[in-house]
């Protein structure tokens, strides 16, 4: 399901009495519900989740890292997830069926997952079967809907995150001919990239012009990507480099694979979250970092890291407006009305997409 369907179906609003409270209560009630719960609750938490959300995260990941967390955690009744729609679907996916996932705001979706949809996907494939036969993989970024991942599962594929998608892109060349790579071009661009497949081998899929956009033989077509982009990374530009550059020359630029191609050749380096946490973690003392990623997870390296010069790489970068829409009063509700058996933002996917879309989860948690 996609955000739209998901707010059609008339979800609750925040109680007004939550807008009313001070950071300080709000804070309070949510230690509270979580001592008096303990550990049939589980509340996993993206990095890129704002401060007063993640302190009360009982474990902090990327997106490879929370579904692994989803898969293996057994005990918690409710999960309350603070990230995305995505990200709780595919947990509900991965729990045992009498887990339940909560998603303490509905409208916190994403803009890209929501660039593919399942009939725009179909009508893809069928053209595409028309051109090229039997020779094509598809492979989905996690942030996609779990319709997406379904249809990639039926057709023995299989899910990425920006931390194992070479692995994956690699694993789907020994599976068939050419790959489709949803809905990310970025990410499957500058990974297919740094496999060694020139950019003339790569075709853009336009799911609104229904057409294939390529620059060589159709046959030398290796990867087809999907015409989608995250709103938040595309914001980094080749003017943004160029500026770093020349106001600060010692200066090293890390960037996530999210990012346009341009930027990301013109980096000194590129990487899942993981990676970018990792490497500024290593970074000795004193040296400088324009990072390009989302703006919450950067304020916290910053704040985590007083030793190193640590800027953004735009400096007029705004957070994931969807990742913000998961804040303390939503929490604290949501909390609140699961503990007095009340409990609203169920996140479900139905029996017959979810087994789909395991069977493209498990392809990559089986190789992660
Ligand atoms: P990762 O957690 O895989 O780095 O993905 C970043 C992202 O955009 C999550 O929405
Ligand atoms: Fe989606 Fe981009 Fe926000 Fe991640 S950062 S949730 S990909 S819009």
């Amino acid at each position: 399901m996609n955000i739209l369907e998901a707010l059609e179906k008339k979800v609750p609003t925040l109680p007004e009495k939550y807008r009313q409270m001070s950071m300080e209560e709000l804070e309070e009630r949510v230690r509270n519900v979580k001592t008096r719960m303990g550990n049939r609750l589980f509340l996993p938490g993206h990095h890129y989740q704002k401060d007063e959300v993640i302190q009360f995260a009982d474990a902090r990941g990327d997106s490879l890292k929370l579904a692994q967390l989803s898969a293996e955690n057994k005990e918690a009744e409710a999960i309350i997830f603070c990230g995305v729609h995505f990200m709780a679907e595919t947990a509900d996916i991965l729990t045992h069926q009498d887990q339940k996932v909560y998603l303490p705001d509905m409208r916190a979706g994403c803009s890209m997952a929501d660039m593919a949809n399942l009939t725009q996907t179909e009508k893809a494939w069928k053209k595409l079967m028309d051109l090229f036969h039997d020779t094509i993989l598809p492979l989905t970024y996690v942030n996609s809907t779990a319709a997406i991942k379904a249809f990639v599962g039926k057709h023995d594929g299989a899910t990425v995150t920006s931390s194992n998608a070479e692995k994956m892109v690699t694993w789907a060349f020994t599976q068939k001919e050419r790959i489709l790579f949803l809905p990310d071009q970025h990410l499957g661009r500058n990974t297919a990239y740094n496999l060694g497949i020139p950019l003339e081998h790569m075709a853009v899929w336009d799911p609104i012009k229904e057409e294939l956009v390529y620059d060589c033989a159709l046959e030398d077509v290796k990867v087809i990507l999907w015409k989608g982009h995250c709103s938040v990374h595309e914001n980094f530009t080749v003017a943004n480099v160029h500026q770093v550059r020349e106001q600060y020359p010692d200066m090293k630029i890390i960037v996530h694979p999210e990012c346009r191609r341009e930027v990301v050749a013109l980096s000194d380096e590129a990487g899942s979250t993981n990676f970018i946490i990792n490497t500024i973690e290593k970074a000795p003392a004193g040296s400088s970092w324009a990072i390009g990623t989302e703006m919450n997870l950067v304020k916290r390296i910053i704040s985590e890291h007083t030793d190193k010069h640590i800027i953004s790489l735009n400096p007029n970068m705004c957070p994931c407006l969807t990742m913000n829409r998961i804040d303390l009063p939503h929490l604290t509700w949501c909390l609140e009305a699961i503990e007095a058996g009340e409990p609203h933002n169920l996140i479900e996917v139905t029996p017959e997409i979810a087994e789909d879309a395991k069977k493209a989860l498990d392809r990559m948690l089986s190789r992660a």
